[in-house]
């Protein structure tokens, strides 16, 4: 058994900008790049998922056209766009890869006509927002990735105004000690540091000064997840020309299975969280 390897936040911005096409070539070309929330084994159909988790989280935080709203580690801009789109909301959008980035502003340029929302480079831990300024901060799949969580905890507490809403779904490492394989195939391959249980994590928010916080376990819906993109990979692998491509797409493919065995020793899971900051 090991612990997990120690990644900075160059480490991660590095990662993200140099893997973002090759993502968006086998996983989602719109830049859909989170987990989904599906209706059980026989469902495959991930795009119809990962927007079921946008919407989950949107309805329980309650957000509306009156919402301003920021989307911490937002990625493609996906999550904003669909939010605004659905709502009328207005939002920012903030993430540490500035090629993510480009890509969301491409996207809202193409997309985003009438919509009142923006993209930021910039990091989780220092955000370029005054206090009080978002009735809601959401995030998918993201604050896992920062080294210092506190930090990012208390940015998130800080940009939010008295009565706002914090709603994320995050990945989760459920026990202290991990083994070789999930350190390969979940932790390092995204060079995550490592995180929270649930428990932990709710624990952690509490520590942050956010109160009411709910938590749910969703391990059955990550696991679904990987299993539905293992076999998109698998078949785009073997449909790539470009050696390297294939050989990166390959090697995903396989870690999809180990990813699904992580979860099942309890190495490697899945939740979704909402909180308050006090009035
Ligand atoms: C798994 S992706 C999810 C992206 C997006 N939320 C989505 O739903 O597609 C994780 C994202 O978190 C971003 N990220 C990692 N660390 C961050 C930090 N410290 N501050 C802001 N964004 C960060 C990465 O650049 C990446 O875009």
């Amino acid at each position: 058994m090991s612990t997990t390897s120690q990644f900075t936040e160059r480490d991660v911005s590095e990662f993200f900008d140099q893997t973002t096409q090759t993502y968006l070539s086998f996983w989602d070309s719109e830049g859909v790049l989170h987990t989904g929330y599906f209706a059980g084994e026989d469902d495959i159909d991930y795009h119809a998922a990962a927007d079921r988790t946008s919407d989950i989280l949107a309805d329980d935080a309650g957000i509306d056209a009156t919402s301003n709203v920021l989307d911490v580690g937002c990625g493609c801009g996906n999550f904003l766009l669909r939010l605004a789109g659905r709502t009328g909301c207005r939002g920012e959008g903030l993430d540490l890869s500035i090629e993510r980035i480009r890509f969301a502003e491409q996207r809202r340029a193409e997309r985003g006509t009438g919509l009142d929302v923006s993209f930021r480079h910039g990091s989780a831990t220092a955000m370029p927002y005054a206090d009080g300024t978002f009735t809601h901060v959401v995030s998918q799949d993201a604050l896992f990735l920062v080294p210092e969580k506190p930090r990012s905890h208390a940015e998130m507490f800080r940009v939010l105004a008295p009565g706002g809403v914090l709603a994320v779904s995050d990945f989760l490492q459920p026990t202290e000690r991990i083994g070789e394989a999930a350190r390969r195939h979940v932790y390092d391959r995204v060079r995550w540091n490592g995180g929270y249980s649930l428990d932990g994590y709710r624990r952690a928010l509490s520590e942050a000064g956010f109160v009411d916080v709910v938590a749910r376990s969703l391990d059955a819906h990550i696991r679904q997840t990987y299993r539905v993109l293992g076999r998109a990979a698998r078949e785009r692998a073997a449909s790539t020309t470009d050696e390297a491509a294939r050989t990166w797409i390959g090697n995903f493919a396989d870690s999809c299975d180990e990813i699904q065995a992580a979860i099942d020793r309890g190495e490697f899971g899945w939740g979704m969280f909402v909180a308050r900051k006090p009035a």
